[in-house]
């Protein structure tokens, strides 16, 4: 949540992630939180799952991520 990436879209990209983990029920098993600048701001907008950096993420990349990581079939 720095200004930059703030600035660049992760706003809609916090929104996103919510409602992704609200719809495929994992809000239970899922910490979401916001960070400070990761010195990477030219990349950004930046969300960091685990130990991973998704670098100018936005709801499609990060959409692709989830379903990966949690094994999600898409449609
Ligand atoms: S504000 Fe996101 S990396 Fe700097």
């Amino acid at each position: 949540m720095g200004s930059s990436c703030f600035s660049r879209g992760n706003k809609k990209t916090v929104a996103f992630i919510q409602k992704y983990l609200k719809d495929k029920q994992l809000n239970d098993n899922v910490t979401l939180k916001g960070a400070h600048c990761m010195d990477q701001c030219d990349k950004g907008p930046l969300v960091k799952i685990d130990e991973e950096l998704i670098f100018h993420a936005n709801e499609q990349i990060l959409e692709a991520y989830l379903d990966k990581k949690f094994n999600i079939k898409t449609k």
